[in-house]
């Protein structure tokens, strides 16, 4: 006989210790997520503090137990807030920042600056300024404008700043077209086909105040697959073995950026971190025999692939609409303020209605946000238990892009956010007053 949680399909898609406990409610890191909503309010973001360590150590394992010299960044850009850089820090994981505001989230716990890589298309002055006054571990330098600047604010301070080149080679990670990065119509990056990247070492191997430890490609997120990162690795290791052949360089380092996937809906089946860090590394260490390069040390970027699974959003049901031969709509309290994916990029979503996570599925709904706007819509044509308001819906998967995306579209108030952890919440964010909606303003 199947016990109730063994019939939840959706369940696997939570934090790994999801629950469902005797009132039939779900449970987030041993706490009672209906409960949790009615205490801190909705739109409400939880995360297990146990699955985001959980993940961070998956990735140092499985990457670092194949290749000893790995770095694992956690790409800020995913999620960030101050308890979520301790977090990152505590694991023993650099960070990847791509503005002086993510720095200095990490830089008001203490992250070491030495682990922090500086990446972005368009870094300002005044960003690399404070960058290199702290003694930032890598610039990685997008473009030859950058190049020059970093040059010269490297030599204004008399230092010599360690930096990385961020290299187009022109592989398609078939994702969505707003996240592909690696491809030549891009404004990342410098391209490796039309010979701008040799242009950029050559003149990076003869400026003093930088000092190019490797290379840098980061091709887009998700990629649902191994094999754009083995094409690309083919390329960006041949560019390497020309240019120690031209110019004596070493690559002392390889970054080959983020775009781990996770699965969002029961349907999606990704490769794991493992698969990833099998076909990377045996491509890497092949291909570094083959042409005789010494081994670099390799950095991991995973944004998404730490943070997502572990954050599950809790919206409170209020009006439900039916148009009767068409569709229902339940409607929550959050939407596209806090979660721009669906509209922006489609993205596809599951949910359980937390306080009836037992309860057999009677009806197809669609979720629809608070937000004036049509394309608000959360998760369409979804099988539901029956609903009322007050009912508490949780979405899984919403730890990675939904809070860094949020916005204040409508006047509303960004989610408050809570860490739970054996049965026990803290609040690491604070949900936003009406007061901070115009408190910059002047009347
Ligand atoms: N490294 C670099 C240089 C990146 O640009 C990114 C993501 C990452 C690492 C991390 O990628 P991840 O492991 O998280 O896939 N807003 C979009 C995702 C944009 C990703 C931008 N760059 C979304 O909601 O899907």
């Amino acid at each position: 006989m199947t016990t109730p949680i063994e019939r939840i399909r959706r369940l696997p898609l939570f934090p790994k210790d999801a629950s469902v406990n005797a009132a039939g409610h779900l449970t987030i890191g041993g706490c009672d997520a209906y409960d949790l909503a009615k205490e801190y309010g909705t739109p409400l973001y939880v995360y297990d503090e146990r699955m985001l360590r959980h993940q961070c150590k998956e990735f140092v394992e499985r990457f670092g137990g194949r290749y000893p010299d790995t770095l694992v960044c956690y790409a800020a850009k995913a999620f960030l807030n101050q308890a979520m850089a301790k977090l990152i820090m505590e694991q023993g994981l650099g960070l990847d920042v791509v503005s002086l505001g993510e720095f200095s989230i990490a830089q008001s716990v203490g992250f070491p600056p030495e682990r922090i890589y500086f990446h972005g298309n368009n870094k300002l002055p005044e960003e690399l300024s404070v960058a290199l006054d702290h003694h930032i571990g890598r610039v990685v330098v997008d473009n030859l404008h950058e190049l020059r600047l970093v040059d010269r604010l490297a030599r204004e301070r008399n230092m010599r700043q360690d930096i990385l080149l961020r290299l187009t080679p022109n592989v398609d990670p078939h994702t969505h077209k707003f996240t592909t990065t690696g491809v030549l119509d891009s404004k990342f990056g410098f391209p490796m086909s039309t010979g701008q990247s040799e242009e950029a070492l050559e003149e990076s191997l003869a400026l003093q105040g930088v000092n190019l430890m490797g290379l840098h490609f980061h091709l887009g997120s998700p990629i649902p697959e191994t094999e754009p990162f083995e094409s690309a690795l083919q390329v960006v290791l041949e560019f390497a073995q020309e240019m120690k052949r031209k110019y004596d360089f070493d690559m002392v380092e390889l970054s080959i950026g983020g775009g781990f996937p996770v699965s969002y809906t029961v349907d999606d089946a990704y490769p794991r971190p493992g698969v990833y860090a099998d076909a990377i590394i045996s491509t890497l260490s092949n291909l570094l025999l083959k042409k005789s390069l010494m081994p670099p040390r390799l950095t991991i970027e995973p944004g998404r692939a730490i943070s997502a699974q572990a954050g599950v959003a809790l919206y409170t049901v209020g009006a439900l609409k039916e148009v009767p031969g068409v569709r229902k709509f339940v409607c929550v309290d959050g939407g596209m303020s806090d979660n721009i994916r669906p509209p922006l990029y489609d993205a596809r979503y599951e949910a359980l209605v937390a306080n009836r996570a037992a309860e057999p599925d009677v009806q197809t709904v669609t979720i629809a946000g608070k937000l004036c706007e049509s394309g608000d819509i959360l998760v369409r044509d979804i099988q539901l238990p029956r609903v009322v308001p007050g009912d508490v819906i949780a979405v899984p998967v919403c730890g990675a892009y939904c809070v860094p995306m949020s916005s204040n579209y409508n006047a509303t108030t960004r989610p408050a956010i809570v860490f739970v952890e054996r049965g026990r919440a803290r609040v690491v964010r604070q949900r936003e007053t009406l007061e901070d909606l115009y408190r910059l303003d002047t009347p």
